[in-house]
């Protein structure tokens, strides 16, 4: 089994590399995890846009979705965008404020990336399976979005 620590430091190393490649960066974080824990089958940044309201997808691993602007406060992550929460879904069935991206998706897990304590995007995950996430993949993705707020460059979102 992958542990969250090797993830972490294999992520160290993708990002050890000039803030010019953020866009091969953040795709090859997608993909490690994506590929690394067998629940995760799309994984995605997002990164706002304060001036238009509005969510951008910059980079992801798994299938291609239409979901490329998603305006705050609606879905999942436009809820986030909002709430500065983590928003764990077990289910989606029963989320009425919910965009479908795949049919096959049961589950989803978004959390808000911070720079300098500002909600400037986040990792979203969807999974095919019913209620697989637990505090470990909270701890795991905020972890994860702390070494990506850390790399990227003020260009990939607009604060107002
Ligand atoms: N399901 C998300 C939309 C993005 S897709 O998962 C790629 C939502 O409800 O916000």
């Amino acid at each position: 089994m992958i542990t969250h620590r090797s993830i972490l430091s294999d992520i160290d190393h993708i990002l050890d590399v000039p803030k010019s490649e953020w866009h091969s960066s953040l795709t090859g974080i997608c993909k490690l995890l994506q590929e690394s824990v067998s629940y995760y089958n799309w994984v995605g940044f997002y990164f706002a846009n304060y001036t238009r309201r509005s969510l951008h997808l910059k980079a992801f691993s798994g299938l291609p979705t239409e979901h490329v602007e998603i305006p705050f406060g609606k879905g999942i992550c436009g809820q986030v965008a909002l709430s500065n929460q983590n928003f764990v879904v077990p289910d989606v069935q029963h989320q009425d404020n919910y965009i479908a991206c795949d049919l096959d998706v049961k589950s989803e897990l978004v959390v808000p990336l911070f720079v300098n304590g500002k909600n400037v995007g986040q990792i979203d995950i969807d999974s095919n399976t019913i209620n697989p996430f637990t505090k470990q993949d909270e701890k795991l993705l905020a972890a994860v979005n702390s070494k990506v707020a850390e790399f990227i460059p003020k260009t990939l979102y607009i604060l107002s």
